[in-house]
C-alpha cells in the first residue's frame, strides 16, 4: 500500500531490534538544529525534499529532538515566529477519545506532516554505519542521500536502518506524519505531540561487532550465589573483573554475589568483547518470581511502593534531558518510592540506566493502548484483529529487545487499557519463550489468562481488602477455571489514588491494606507528574496550560491531564508529602512507654540510619538527642526504651523519633529523613466544659452589644471588634471550592454538581433572635440556599473569658438533606465551620498543630504536629486549576498577625481546622487559573469544626463515609482573644 502511514504494518526496512549498551564503537549524535517545513497533508512538501540538491535555505529551523507543536515556529508563508500552543494545530489533549475519526487503519486527509532535513559530514573511517531514531511520533519515513531507507511507527520505540554513508556531505530527509495507523495503538491518556522527539544517532558498526546480547543474571537466595550467562550474537568474551569472571559468551558461571534490589542496587561492571567491539555490561543479579500466589524478589515477598510515570516537561513535552530524568529518580527515592510503572510506553533508555544505578523496581509497559475503541463497543479492537497482529508483536519485541538487560525491569506489561484479543495470547507466548525470567502483566482482560497477576485500577478500600483475602467478587464472563486461576495469582494494584488536583486522600489507608496481605505486591499511584505546559495569557501573565486551554478543538480531555504528585514544573505537591510517609520503609511508633521500630524494607538493615528524638511542649523544643537503636533486620521489629524526658507541668508533650541517613547515599545527603513517628505522651488541655448560660433577656434596639472584649454589630449581630482588632463574622460556612475529586468522574460521585444544583455555594443567613446576660450573648439563626428547603439552624453563644471570648456553636441540619426534592439527591456538606473577615494587613499565621503543608482528615499523617509560622500568601497551594486548598486539621492554637495591628489568637477546644487566604471559596471556584485570583483586601479565616476529606473520586471510589461531615446536630467551640 502506498499510503504506508495508513497501513497496519509496523514499518519497513528497519534492522532487527536489539539491546542498546555503551561501548567503544564510535557514535555521532545527529541532534541539533534541522531544517523543517510543516505541510497540511501527508503529501508533505512533495518528493523533491528527499534529494540531495534540494534547496532548504528558506525552511524553518527545528530543534531535534523536539515536538514541533511545542516549538516557536515560523509558518510556511513566512512571518514572525509564533507558538502553536493553545490552538488546534498545537498540542492536543484527549483522555480516551481518538483525535481522528475511528476508521482504522485510515486517518483523515488533514494530517500535519513535518518534512525534516539535515546535512552532515560523514565521520571518517567508519566501516559501516547504522542510523538510529530513539523515538518519532507517530510515523516516519527516512531517506539518505535521496535513497529511501524505510519507515516506521511506534512512537516511543527505537528503529534503526543500515546507513550507506558516502564520504563528505550526506543528507538525511525524514517525513513525519502526525496521524498514522499507529495512532490507533497509541491512545494513551496524554497530549498528542508529534515530531522527532528523542535522539537521532549514527552508530559505527565495525566488522565483527556485537549486534545484540542478552545478560541472564539470576540470584539464588538459598545459596547466595548468582548465575551468569551472557548470550551474544557473535563469539565474545565476558569479563567481570570484580568477580574474577572471564568466560565465553554463552557459558555459565555460578559464584557468590550480592543481589540487585531497589534498596541495594548492586551492579557489577564488566565488558563483553568481540573481535570488533567492546561493550559495557552493568550486571545486576536478581530473581523475580511468583511463589505461592505472591511476588518474591530474591526469595523474599516484594511490595512495590510505586508510582506511574509519564515522560513530561512543561516546555519540551516528552523530550527530556538526562538532568530531568535524574531529577525524577532523586525526587522519587527521597519520597520513599521504590517502584515505577513506565505508563504507558517504554521511557527514554537513559531513565532505565538511572533506575539500574539508583535502584527503582520497574514495570515496563509496551507502547500500546486502544482505549478509544470503547466508541465501537470494542468492535474492531486491534488486539483482536489479525491484520494488526504484526504491529502489536513488533511493539512488544522492540520493547523487550531494547531493554532486556536492565536489572531494574522486573515485569513486562503488555499494554494499557486495550480490551481483550487473541494477539495478547501470541504476545504472551513470545515473552514466555524469549524472557521467562520476568512475570507478565495485563490488567484489562477479566480472564487474566495471559497475565501472571490479578490487577485492577482504583478499587475501594473494601474491595482491596477482599482481594487481599482472595475473597474478591468474581468478574463477569469468566469460566470457573479462569476464576480459580485468578484467585491464586498475586495482586498488583496497577493504578490507585488519583492525584488530580488536591489529593489523593487515603494513601495511608491503602498502604496499610497492601502491607497486610502477601497477595498484594504493592501499588502504583496515578500519577507522577502533571502534564501541563508553560503558557502566557493575553496580558503576558504565566499560567499552566491544560486541555481546556486549547481553543476550537473537540474532543478534548480538559484538565484531566493534571493528575500528578508533582506539578508540571516538578514542584512537589502536598500529595507527595503524604505518600512519603505512607511509603516510609520503617514504622516508628510509641507503645506502652517505649519506641518500636519495624524495618519494612524488602532488604537491607537499618544500619545506614541514625535515630534521633525530640521533645516539644506545645510545639516549643524542650529536649533532643540521639536514640540508640540496634540495627534492625528487614521484616524485624525492635523495641527500645523512650528517652528520659523531663516532666512538664503544662502543655502537650510530643515526642518525635526520626531515622535519617547516617552518611551520604547516592540519592540523598546525610541527614535526609527516611522515616519518623510521633506521639503525644502527656497533655493538659483546657477543659472543653462550658457552664450553661442563664438569666438572660432578649436583645432589641440598636445599642452596641459587648461581651468582654468583644463588640457586636447591633443589626447583623456579628462580631465587629475584639479588643483593638476590627473584624467581621462569623458566617456559618458549609461550602468549599470544589476540588477535582469533588467533581467525581463523569456523573459518578460528582458531589460538586449536587452542590451547584442545590445552591450550596450561595447561602443566605437569617437571624432569628438574640439573648444576652451577664458576660454572654446568644444569637440564633438559620443558613440555607436560595430556592431550596434545606438549611442549618444554628446558635452561636459568646462568653467572656478573660481578655477573650469563647464561642460555642450548635448546628442542626433542618429540612431535606437526604433524597432531596431536587432530583432525589443526597447532599453532603463539604465543611461545617465559621468564616471571619480580617483586615488585609494580616500577613502571617503561627500555629500549633499539623504542618507545615496543608492537611485534610484523610491526608495528614505525613505532616507533623509542631509549631509553624508561614506568611498567609504561602499558605495556598498553587494548584493550576484553583480549588479548595490550604486547610490545616487538628490545629490546637493559632495566631494571626500583621505589622502594626493587634494579633488575633485562636484556641481550638480541643482543635479546629483552619484556612487563611485573601479570597473566598467562590473566588477560588470561579477562577480558571491562579493568575485570576486577586487579593480581596481582606483575609478570610475559616475556623471549622470539620471539613470533608479529599479522596480520589476524580477516578476512583466515592469518599469513604468516615471522611465526610456527618449531617447531625453538632456542637463545637473556639476561643478568640
Ligand atoms: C486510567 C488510565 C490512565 C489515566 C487514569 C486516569 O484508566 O490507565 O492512563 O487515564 O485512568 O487519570
Amino acid at each position: 500500500m502506498s499510503d504506508y502511514w495508513q497501513s497496519t504494518a509496523p514499518g519497513a526496512g528497519c534492522r532487527a531490534s536489539r539491546a542498546q549498551a555503551p561501548g567503544d564503537a564510535r557514535t555521532m549524535s545527529l541532534n541539533g538544529t534541522w531544517r523543517f517545513r510543516l505541510s497540511p497533508t501527508a503529501a508533505g512538501t512533495g518528493t523533491a525534499f528527499q534529494t540531495d540538491e534540494f534547496d532548504d535555505s528558506d525552511w524553518d529551523r527545528m530543534p531535534v529532538p523536539s515536538h514541533w507543536v511545542l516549538e516557536p515556529f515560523t509558518p510556511l508563508a513566512g512571518g514572525p515566529a509564533r507558538s502553536m500552543r493553545g490552538t488546534s494545530e498545537g498540542p492536543l489533549y484527549t483522555n480516551t477519545s481518538y483525535p481522528i475519526p475511528l476508521d482504522p487503519p485510515r486517518v483523515g486527509s488533514d494530517n500535519p506532516t513535518g518534512d525534516y532535513r539535515l546535512a552532515f559530514d560523514a565521520p571518517d573511517g567508519w566501516a559501516h554505519a547504522v542510523l538510529r531514531f530513539q523515538g518519532v511520533d507517530s510515523c516516519a519515513k527516512v531517506w539518505l542521500n535521496g535513497a529511501e531507507l524505510g519507515w516506521s511507527t511506534g512512537s516511543r520505540l527505537p528503529f534503526e536502518f543500515d546507513a550507506p554513508l558516502r564520504p563528505g556531505r550526506n543528507v538525511l530527509a525524514v517525513r513525519v506524519h502526525r496521524w498514522s495507523a499507529g495512532t490507533y495503538l497509541e491512545d494513551q491518556d496524554m497530549w498528542w505531540l508529534p515530531g522527532i522527539f528523542r535522539d537521532v544517532e549514527l552508530l559505527e558498526r565495525p566488522a565483527d561487532a556485537i549486534d545484540d546480547h542478552f545478560v541472564h543474571a539470576d540470584y539464588d537466595a538459598q545459596t547466595g550465589c548468582g548465575t551468569l550467562r551472557v548470550d551474544a550474537s557473535i563469539a565474545s568474551i565476558v569479563e567481570v573483573p570484580e568477580l574474577g569472571i572471564r568466560m565465553a559468551a554463552g557459558e555459565v558461571m555460578t559464584i557468590p554475589v550480592e543481589p540487585w534490589s531497589a534498596h541495594s542496587p548492586r551492579l557489577y561492571r564488566g565488558t563483553l568483547r568481540s573481535p570488533g567491539e567492546v561493550i559495557e555490561l552493568a550486571i545486576g543479579f536478581r530473581r523475580i518470581e511468583v511463589v505461592g500466589g505472591a511476588l518474591h524478589a530474591n526469595g523474599t515477598p516484594l511490595t512495590f511502593r510505586g508510582v506511574n510515570r509519564h515522560e513530561h516537561h512543561p516546555d519540551t513535552g516528552r523530550t527530556l534531558d538526562r538532568e530531568t530524568m535524574l531529577r525524577d529518580v532523586l525526587l522519587m527515592k527521597r519520597a520513599n518510592i521504590d517502584a515505577v510503572r513506565t505508563s504507558h510506553y517504554p521511557p527514554h533508555p537513559e531513565f532505565l540506566r538511572l533506575c539500574d544505578e539508583y535502584g527503582l523496581w520497574v514495570v515496563e509497559e509496551c507502547d500500546l493502548e486502544t482505549h478509544g475503541f470503547i466508541f465501537t463497543g470494542w468492535e474492531g479492537n486491534p488486539p483482536d484483529e489479525p491484520a494488526w497482529r504484526d504491529a502489536l508483536l513488533d511493539r512488544l519485541v522492540r520493547t523487550v529487545e531494547r531493554d532486556k538487560n536492565h536489572p531494574s525491569i522486573v515485569i513486562w506489561s503488555m499494554a494499557n487499557e486495550s480490551g481483550t484479543g487473541k494477539t495478547f495470547g501470541d504476545m504472551r507466548t513470545y515473552l514466555t519463550e524469549r524472557d521467562p525470567s520476568r512475570p507478565v502483566l495485563y490488567e484489562r482482560d477479566p480472564s487474566y489468562r495471559d497475565s501472571d497477576f490479578y490487577s485492577l485500577m482504583y478499587p475501594s478500600l473494601e474491595e482491596l481488602d477482599a482481594i487481599g483475602r482472595r475473597d474478591e467478587t468474581r468478574p463477569d464472563g469468566v469460566t470457573d477455571a479462569e476464576d480459580e486461576r485468578r484467585r491464586a495469582l498475586p495482586f498488583l494494584l496497577v493504578e490507585y489514588a488519583h492525584a488530580m488536583g488536591n489529593g489523593p486522600g487515603s494513601l495511608s489507608d491503602y498502604w496499610r491494606i497492601m502491607t497486610a496481605y502477601e497477595r498484594i505486591c504493592g501499588g502504583f499511584v496515578w500519577e507522577w507528574i502533571d502534564h501541563g505546559f508553560n503558557a502566557r495569557d493575553a496580558h503576558g501573565r504565566p499560567y499552566v496550560m491544560h486541555g481546556d486551554d486549547v481553543a476550537d478543538y473537540e474532543p478534548r480531555g480538559g484538565r484531566f491531564s493534571l493528575h500528578g504528585l508533582i506539578f508540571a514544573d516538578r514542584t512537589p505537591t502536598p500529595g507527595i508529602v503524604e505518600l512519603a510517609k505512607a511509603y516510609a520503609p520503617l514504622q516508628i511508633d510509641m507503645v506502652a512507654g517505649r519506641v518500636r521500630v519495624r524495618n519494612g524494607r524488602h532488604d537491607g538493615s537499618t544500619a545506614d540510619l541514625a535515630f534521633t528524638w525530640r521533645v516539644e511542649v506545645d510545639g516549643y523544643a524542650r529536649g533532643q538527642g540521639a536514640l540508640e537503636v540496634p540495627a534492625v533486620a528487614p521484616g524485624e521489629t525492635v523495641v527500645v526504651p523512650m528517652p528520659v524526658i523531663d516532666q512538664f507541668p503544662l502543655g502537650e508533650v510530643v515526642l518525635t523519633v526520626q531515622a535519617a541517613l547516617a552518611a551520604d547515599a547516592a540519592w540523598a545527603p546525610t541527614g535526609h529523613v527516611v522515616a519518623w513517628g510521633q506521639a503525644t505522651i502527656a497533655t493538659r488541655s483546657p477543659s472543653a466544659h462550658l457552664a450553661p448560660v442563664c438569666g438572660g433577656s432578649r436583645v432589641s434596639g440598636s445599642a452596641e452589644l459587648r461581651v468582654g472584649a468583644a463588640r457586636f454589630d447591633p443589626h447583623t449581630l456579628r462580631l465587629r471588634r475584639l479588643g483593638d482588632l476590627d473584624l467581621d463574622g462569623p458566617w456559618l460556612d458549609l461550602y468549599r471550592a470544589p476540588t477535582e475529586n469533588d467533581h467525581g468522574q463523569g456523573d459518578l460521585n460528582d458531589i460538586a454538581s449536587v452542590w451547584a444544583s442545590t445552591g450550596m455555594g450561595r447561602m443566605v443567613d437569617r437571624i432569628d433572635e438574640a439573648e444576652a446576660g451577664d458576660g454572654w450573648l446568644r444569637v440564633t439563626g438559620r443558613t440555607g440556599p436560595s430556592a431550596h428547603p434545606h438549611g442549618v439552624a444554628w446558635s452561636m453563644c459568646w462568653r467572656a473569658d478573660g481578655d477573650g471570648v469563647v464561642l460555642e456553636t450548635v448546628a442542626d441540619f433542618v429540612g431535606p438533606w437526604e433524597n432531596t426534592p431536587y432530583r432525589h439527591r443526597d447532599i453532603w456538606v463539604p465543611r461545617l465551620g465559621l468564616l471571619f473577615a480580617l483586615p488585609g494587613g494580616m500577613d502571617e499565621v503561627e500555629w500549633f498543630g499539623r504542618g507545615p503543608g496543608e492537611t485534610y482528615v484523610d491526608s495528614y499523617e505525613g505532616s507533623r504536629i509542631g509549631r509553624f509560622t508561614r506568611r498567609i500568601d504561602d499558605l495556598q497551594t498553587p494548584y493550576p486549576v484553583p480549588q479548595e486548598n490550604g486547610n490545616h486539621v487538628q490545629t490546637r492554637a493559632l495566631q494571626i498577625r500583621g505589622a502594626g495591628m493587634p494579633t488575633l489568637g485562636v484556641q481550638g477546644r480541643p482543635t479546629v481546622d483552619f484556612t487563611a487566604r485573601r479570597w473566598r471559596s467562590l473566588d477560588l471556584e470561579r477562577a480558571m487559573h491562579p493568575v485570576q485570583l486577586v487579593d480581596s483586601g481582606r483575609v478570610w479565616l475559616n475556623l471549622d469544626h470539620r471539613q470533608q476529606g479529599i479522596g480520589s473520586a476524580s477516578v476512583g471510589p466515592a469518599l469513604p463515609e468516615r471522611y465526610r461531615v456527618p449531617r447531625e446536630r453538632t456542637t463545637w467551640s473556639v476561643r478568640l482573644g
